[in-house]
């Protein structure tokens, strides 16, 4: 059974954090929850890791405590979100089914007490995590007080044991339907590699073939996905028609495919923190746009950090300020909803140290006051950001397969998909350029211009797609390393990039990993490419070159290092190179002009402007000054500003390290 619901986009912002009843004594939770309205917040997540509270032994529940809780909680105008305890399994449990334990690639078995302790495909596990789900679903789906579910936390361990090797085994029998197909798909024959038997697959714990790599990781993904499947099915039956079910995914996490897990739940939701330093907001926004593009809708910023973290060789404090700068700059990136992990410091276990509201004793920490603020401003956007969410007409195409494919075979120690991406996100974010990231496999409609940095992995459906927004009349950018690689992770016996040559006008006739930049000379300006150079070769005398490579390694020599061709109605853009920023900055400045694409608004270096659009078309903007100094900007149009009360005409200051939401007066 798998029932889907849309999301409905909540009625106000919410802000909260992570709560955890069970580790305190039931006569102090009335003070936690007077605290928390003084904070301002409407929501708590409560549940993870309570699995030894909610079943001290096997089948007898006691969920009487986390009833009084919600009930408590809502009393005082506080919702709750419930996860599902299944990444702490209890002692209990383990001492029961050790097979349960995962094995890492060294063969060892986890240790009970540090948290995801469990093998994947353990059915003894399923069948536990079932019970439990089930009769939680029973007690607490009904409950109005009960906003969403999360499942489990942060999926990421990788088993290596013998029912996972099987299970990998089963998988490969099934997409593949035969071995002979399988040896082709993954050319066994180089090296010997030819299986006769599917239990002679391996799983693969170092460097090994590329198609079996790249399977490996679809598993892991299939993996994860049936134990979701297994908990949503525990649960839907029960929830209320409203109620959503997500998951809180890890910033760039790259176990798994986050888009095929998102496809089973109705709302995206991730874990922000920036751990060691202060944030960028040119590359963080990335990942809330990543979020975003999971279910193509808003996410909820489900655990971000109060101050500082636990986990880094340092574990500095965001400065003071800059936690409600990221709570906007999460909004302004499509979040409803911002919770702080956690609340309050607990005595004991391996996170005394981390950063929290309330501290030991009981009391505010200093950085109480600053979510006591976000609080204050949330109040005041609530009603004008509901519903409302960000709009792009630019399209940055992210492919996890390509990502893991470079990853394993970088060809030059210090190339990372990751940070190429990174490369053409940057400058288009601090122009104040909306972007989505979006899985690879998206439909494009309605873009302007689409990027797609590095997509190695070329499938027949990607290439039509494409193909479909350039005739349509889409700007498309196309990067190195594009178009090589089928889905098997094979190489295409076509030159670079691959069934969209048509488009390019332009193939790769060779690629370079470099030892030191080579000049790049374009239209009136001078860069260098790094790391990386492809040679482009035109294929159609109506292709322009807009730069070529200066002297370098002899093979560089003067070739085309970007191209351009009409194709259709649209335009693509083909770029060997790995520019040096302003050299990229300038490229992409013309290419935005190309497209038609408009910043949301043109602000001083240090301020982000996003946007979000209400279902009526109304335009919220959100301004973030990130600098020590007060910053002046002009508007286009009169606006009200809703955090202080005023209309404003002509020209806005902001102070420094502060924010201002506005809409048309
Ligand atoms: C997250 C995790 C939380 C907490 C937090 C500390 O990854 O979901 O339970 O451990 O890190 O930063
Ligand atoms: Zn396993």
């Amino acid at each position: 059974m798998n029932i889907k619901r849309a999301y409905t986009p909540p009625a106000k912002l919410y802000l909260g954090s992570a709560y955890y009843p069970e580790q305190w004594p039931e006569a102090g939770w009335k003070e936690d929850i007077r605290q928390m309205q003084v904070a301002g917040f409407n929501v708590a997540r409560m549940g993870d890791f309570a699995w030894s509270r909610l079943e001290p032994a096997p089948g007898q529940f006691n969920f009487d405590w986390l009833d009084r809780a919600i009930a408590m909680l809502a009393e005082a105008g506080i919702d709750s979100v419930l996860a599902t305890p299944t990444a702490g399994p209890p002692a209990w449990l383990v001492t029961q089914h050790p097979d349960m334990l995962p094995v890492d690639k060294d063969g060892r078995r986890a240790q009970f007490g540090n948290r995801c302790h469990y093998c994947v495909t353990s059915p003894e596990f399923h069948a536990a995590v079932r019970r439990l789900v089930e009769a939680l679903a029973q007690r607490f789906g009904p409950n109005p007080h009960v906003l969403g579910w999360q499942l489990d936390n942060e999926y990421n361990r990788t088993c290596y044991c013998p029912r996972c090797q099987h299970q990998f085994q089963q998988y490969l029998a099934q997409r593949y339907g035969a071995l002979d197909e399988l040896n082709r798909r993954w050319a066994t024959t180089y090296w010997s590699q030819t299986y006769d038997a599917w239990e002679q697959i391996p799983l693969p714990v170092g460097p090994h073939n590329p198609g079996l790599m790249l399977e490996h990781k679809r598993f892991i993904t299939e993996s994860y996905r049936r134990f979701q499947r297994l908990q949503i099915d525990a649960l839907r039956l029960h929830l209320l028609p409203e109620t959503w079910i997500t998951h809180n995914f890890m910033f760039w996490h790259d176990g798994y495919d986050h888009y095929d897990l998102s496809e089973d739940l109705e709302l995206a939701s991730w874990d922000w923190y920036v751990g060691m330093g202060q944030h960028d907001y040119r590359s963080s926004g990335a990942a809330h746009d990543l979020v975003r593009g999971y279910k193509r809708q808003n996410f909820w910023l489900m655990e971000t950090q109060p101050g500082n973290v636990n986990w880094k060789p340092l574990n500095n404090a965001i400065d003071k300020g800059g936690t409600r700068l990221m709570a906007w700059h999460a909004v302004g990136h499509g979040a409803d909803a911002v919770l702080y992990w956690q609340w309050r410091s607990p005595l004991g276990g391996q996170e005394q140290y981390h950063g929290t509201l309330l501290d030991t004793t009981g009391q505010p920490r200093p950085f109480f006051a600053e979510a006591q603020q976000v609080g204050r401003d949330f109040a005041a956007a609530s009603r004008l950001l509901a519903g409302a969410r960000p709009v792009a007409e630019t399209a940055i195409l992210h492919c996890p397969a390509s990502r893991w494919s470079i990853g394993w075979q970088p060809h030059h120690q210090d190339f990372d998909y990751l940070e190429h991406l990174l490369h053409y996100y940057k400058p288009l974010a601090a122009a104040n350029i909306p972007l989505d990231i979006l899985s690879a496999d998206s439909l494009l409609d309605g873009y302007r211009m689409v990027i797609a940095p590095a997509l190695l992995i070329l499938t027949p459906g990607r290439a039509a797609a494409l193909k479909a927004f350039v005739a349509n009349g889409g700007h498309l950018l196309l990067t190195l390393r594009s178009g090589m690689k089928d889905e098997f992770n094979a190489l295409l016996p076509l030159r670079q990039p691959g069934a969209l040559a048509e488009l390019t006008g332009a193939e790769v006739e060779e690629y370079y990993a470099l030892e030191n930049p080579v000049p790049v000379l374009g239209e009136g300006w001078q860069g260098a490419s790094r790391l990386w150079a492809e040679r482009l070769k035109l294929l159609d005398p109506a292709t322009q070159v807009l730069a070529r490579y200066g002297a370098s390694n002899g093979w560089l020599d003067g070739c085309p290092a970007i191209t351009q061709h009409a194709f259709g109605k649209g335009r693509v853009t083909f770029v060997g190179a790995y520019l040096d920023e302003a050299s990229q900055a300038a490229l992409l400045q013309r290419l935005l002009a190309e497209a038609g694409v408009q910043p949301v608004l043109v602000t001083p270096e240090g301020v982000e402007a996003c946007r979000r659009v209400g279902e009526d078309g109304e335009e919220i903007l959100i301004l973030i000054n990130y600098t020590h100094q007060e910053q002046r900007i002009g508007l286009p149009w009169r606006a009200y500003e809703h955090l202080r009360g005023q209309a404003i005409q002509g020209e806005l200051r902001i102070a420094p390290l502060d924010v201002a939401l506005l809409s048309h007066a």
